[in-house]
């Protein structure tokens, strides 16, 4: 436990069955709450729910590809119906597909940017009804340091982040009335697949421009997201928060 509890509330990360969405449904639901896995593949009987239920957490899985606004809004269905309303959600999933700026073609920035920025989007939209109802919510994107700062070979992909930074501020000013708070989550480089496919030298390079001296670790996130999904975050609304190693300061 990590000190806040979200008992009776269901939370629905994309991307949970892996990596650091995989973390922060398991802190979520060691805080208590119920949980729906979203993910592109993934196994409805896999890991990552099976380690939920152990912790005694009801947990159900769907396969959804995010970046599609009609599997999104049918999904949004099927989860109320099944499960209740979504009062956490976590837009976590996201891929890459990095190379120089010049040698991007646009199926590398639409895949990109559907799926990172506008499959947010989709989702918020989908899954805030219910939290227009319940007049709560906690709603937390996992955008990146890239998006703030830049990095050579993800143009596509800073820009969806950086998008998402702008996504976050405006709907955290539209919804604050109604009770829901909406905040972004900024990694630096977390160990996960995503990272794991880098070269020994990329990542040596890149745990010299971090303050901290090493790689963060997909729970060091998800203790963040947990207390922003908590009622003791109840007064942050809007925020990006940076988890880096200090890697951007300032
Ligand atoms: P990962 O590659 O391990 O997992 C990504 C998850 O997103 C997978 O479960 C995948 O099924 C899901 N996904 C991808 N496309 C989807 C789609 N169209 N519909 C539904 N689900 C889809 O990635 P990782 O490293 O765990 O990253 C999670 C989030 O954190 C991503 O948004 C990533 O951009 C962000 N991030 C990761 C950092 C890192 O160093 N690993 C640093 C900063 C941000």
């Amino acid at each position: 436990m990590s000190g806040v509890t979200h008992a009776g509330r269901l939370a629905l990360v994309t991307g949970g069955s892996r990596g650091i969405g995989r973390a922060v449904a398991r802190q979520l639901a060691a805080d208590g709450a119920d949980l729906v896995l979203v993910d592109r593949s993934g196994d409805p009987d896999g890991p990552a729910v099976r380690e939920i239920r152990e912790l005694g957490r009801q947990c159900r899985h769907f396969r959804c590809d995010i970046s599609d606004p009609k599997a999104v809004a049918e999904l949004a269905t099927r989860v109320v119906a099944e499960a209740g309303p979504v009062t956490i959600l976590v837009n976590n999933a996201g891929l890459t597909r990095d190379n120089l700026f010049l040698r991007l073609d646009e199926s590398d920035w639409d895949v990109v940017l559907g799926v990172n920025l506008k499959g947010a989007f989709h989702c918020i939209k989908s899954f805030s009804r219910g939290m227009l109802k319940e007049k709560w919510g906690r709603v937390i994107n996992v955008t990146s340091v890239v998006g703030l700062m830049g990095n050579k070979g993800q143009a596509n992909y800073a820009a969806s982040k950086a998008g998402l930074v702008g996504l976050t501020l405006s709907v955290a000013r539209e919804l604050a009335e109604r009770g829901i708070t909406v905040n972004a989550v900024a990694p630096g480089f977390i160990a996960t697949d995503m990272t794991g496919v880098l070269p020994e030298s990329v990542q040596q390079e890149l745990h010299r421009q971090i303050p901290l001296g090493r790689i963060g670790q997909p729970e060091e996130v998800a203790g963040l997201v947990s207390f922003l999904a908590s009622e003791q975050a109840s007064y942050i609304t809007g925020q990006v928060i940076r988890i880096d190693g200090g890697m951007l300061m300032g």
